[in-house]
């Protein structure tokens, strides 16, 4: 049970800002269980009390997890003067204060955490915690045991950026277009991680899809651009496994 300002519990649901709010509720347009709402700052208990807004119910919801196939073109970020972001993707949100968990690059695609959960947010990305993300790559050049040595013993690149050891599994090698499709799996997140990493063994990654992090599996069933909740499970097993 929580007990909320009226005002910020309308303002969490994207319903106006606090003062906006403010002004609805001395219209009279807010009810609360059946009676219009005395002040904006009066104490709304989220699990009992009915509030309606214009006539149509408004439920408060405390967390929000969408898990999203980010397409290539869109960035990851919650907001941009000018492009498209992620959070523009997620069209049912109910909560302004969603972000994307870590960023994938705008050319990159694949499994994108969306939520307003801080702590677990903090949890997957702290370099301490050693979260895997698993990325399907096809990059130039032919991938062998040279490389799947050099990932594994951890790869220096310059002063600025220095990989941990890491796997990478070698799919499948092209002769015509002397490219290979790899699997790679990466504690970290640093700028632009994978791409280094491929650049540190005279590669270069041409396309790049995350289809992990910890325990969240990206499902196939997701195209790019589309998003579905988490499950109650999915989002017990990031909890506990983190
Ligand atoms: N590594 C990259 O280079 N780019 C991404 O978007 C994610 C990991």
């Amino acid at each position: 049970m929580a007990l909320l300002r009226l005002d910020k519990y309308l303002a969490d649901m994207q319903i106006g800002s606090r003062s906006e709010v403010k002004d609805l509720v001395r219209k009279g347009k807010v009810r609360i269980n059946g009676l219009p709402a005395a002040k904006a700052d009066m104490k709304i208990n989220t699990d009992s009390d009915v509030v309606y807004v214009d006539g149509q119910p408004v439920g408060y919801v405390e967390m929000e997890y969408y898990i999203l196939n980010k397409p290539a073109g869109v960035l990851s970020a919650a907001r941009d003067k000018k492009a498209q972001t992620v959070l523009d993707l997620i069209e049912d949100k109910n909560r302004k204060d969603l972000f994307p968990v870590g960023r994938l690059d705008k050319d990159t695609e694949g499994l994108l955490l969306i939520t307003n959960d801080g702590p677990l947010s903090h949890e997957l990305l702290s370099p301490k915690k050693h979260v895997d993300k698993v990325y399907y790559a096809r990059v130039q050049g032919h991938m062998a045991e040279r490389e799947v040595k050099a990932f594994a013993e951890g790869l220096y690149i310059d002063e600025e950026f220095t990989a941990l050891p890491s796997k990478l599994d070698i799919l499948s090698y092209d002769e015509k277009s002397d490219t290979s499709t790899i699997h790679v799996t990466v504690h970290e997140g640093k700028f632009h991680q994978v791409k280094r990493m491929f650049e540190s063994v005279n590669s270069e990654v041409l396309y790049l899809k995350r289809l992990s992090m910890g325990t969240l599996q990206l499902d196939e069933s997701l195209k790019p651009g589309e998003y579905r909740n988490l499950t109650e499970d999915e989002v017990m097993q990031l909890k506990s496994r983190t």
